[in-house]
């Protein structure tokens, strides 16, 4: 058995039957050239998945590396394989005057993984940057390539998540950055900044992350452990007349996203703990492991916290992370 303790950021004490690192293409083709009914689970820097316990299954650890440039009168073209860390490559192309995901910086994790929940973060998502995955066909056996207008991006969701779930290995992104840069500074504390360069926009993320969000190497989590639901005006409506402070962002004509951490915030679970396991005293959406909680103490938290949010504001929250038990994903 391998731990998987430090495989994933919120570091429950948990192991696996095996790890493969996958380091080539060659060594992904000779791993997935047959159909196998063994359960396995392609990790990347597990920053969004939690081993609740121990996996029965293999673990492929994507290690695929490299970067390449190219140029066009109008664009940087940036393919990225998947096992590339991804704050390390926000860093590299800015080193490299290549400018526009610095909204996106310090959000921990692997390029391959960032496509699959559409990384988003100050104001940015990154669907606006993808113009291809690359992914190897589980059922083909064969290398596939997706246009950004076929991945069915949306808030936190593509089409990874659902039609293709389970059926691939993304094995490289192509970014495309304009030239013509703009910054993106409509979200909070962005709005602070006066004719910043990327750089200021850079730093300022990182300072905010910082601030807002522990970090994994020091105390267990998995950032947002909810999605911030997306809920109908007339539920809004409704809410609003109790809760006349209630935060939103407009989505669409009929819909309103309102903070999760907003919801959780206010049903006092900020600070509170069951057993090693605790809703972050900075920032409500986070849960963590204090380094003793356990997949168990980790499920009936969220379940109440979940239940709590329903029975008061009539609103489904849905978990963000990836929950694994021994034979795989399970639900709240
Ligand atoms: P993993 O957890 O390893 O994998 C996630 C899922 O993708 C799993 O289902 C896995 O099977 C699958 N997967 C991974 N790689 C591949 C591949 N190559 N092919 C096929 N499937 C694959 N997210 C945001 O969007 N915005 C944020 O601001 C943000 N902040 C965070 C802050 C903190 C402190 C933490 C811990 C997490 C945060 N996250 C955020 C979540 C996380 O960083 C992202 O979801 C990230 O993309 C996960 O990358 P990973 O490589 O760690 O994925
Ligand atoms: N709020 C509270 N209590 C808290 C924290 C926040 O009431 O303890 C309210 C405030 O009204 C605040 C609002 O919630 O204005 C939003 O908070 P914040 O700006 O911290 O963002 P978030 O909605 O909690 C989302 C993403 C983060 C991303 C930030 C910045 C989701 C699920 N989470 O968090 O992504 O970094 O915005 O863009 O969309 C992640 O996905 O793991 C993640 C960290």
């Amino acid at each position: 058995m391998h731990s998987l303790t430090s495989l994933h950021t919120f570091g429950l004490s948990s192991s696996g039957n095996q790890v493969i690192s996958i380091d080539s293409f060659d060594m992904l083709q000779k791993q997935f050239m047959n159909v196998t009914t063994d359960p396995f689970c392609i990790l990347g820097g597990g920053s969004n998945t939690v081993f609740l316990d121990d996996y029965q299954g293999t673990i492929f650890k994507m290690a695929l590396k490299g970067i390449q440039i190219e140029e066009s009168d109008s664009e940087y073209l940036v393919t990225a394989a998947a096992g590339e860390n991804w704050h390390q490559l926000v860093e590299y192309c800015m080193q490299e005057g290549i400018n526009g995901l610095e909204n996106l910086a310090l959000i921990p994790g692997t390029v391959g993984a960032a496509p699959i929940q559409n990384i988003g973060a100050y104001g940015v998502e990154i669907e606006r940057f993808i113009r291809r995955v690359d992914y190897f066909d589980l059922h083909a056996h064969s290398v596939k390539s997706l246009d950004r207008e076929h991945c069915q991006f949306d808030y936190r969701d593509s089409i990874f998540k659902s039609q293709l779930a389970g059926q691939f290995i993304i094995t490289q992104v192509v970014l495309a950055l304009p030239k013509n840069w703009m910054a993106v500074t409509q979200y909070g504390e962005l709005q602070n900044l006066t004719a910043p360069t990327p750089m200021d926009i850079f730093n300022k993320v990182v300072a905010l992350r910082k601030s807002k969000l522990p970090d994994p190497i020091k105390i267990g989590n998995a950032g947002s452990f909810f999605k911030n639901p997306i809920i109908d005006k007339k539920l809004f409506t409704e809410l609003q007349q109790e809760w006349p402070e209630i935060p939103n962002y407009p989505i669409d004509a009929s819909n309103v996203k309102v903070p999760a951490a907003w919801l959780i915030d206010r049903l006092g679970f900020k600070g509170k703990k069951n057993g090693g396991i605790g809703c972050h005293p900075n920032q409500a959406l986070v849960l963590f492991n204090d380094g003793t909680g356990t997949g168990e103490q980790l499920l009936q938290f969220a379940r109440s916290i979940k239940s709590a949010v329903s029975h008061t504001f009539s609103i489904n929250l849905e978990n963000e992370v990836r929950l694994m038990d021994s034979q795989g994903l399970v639900t709240l």
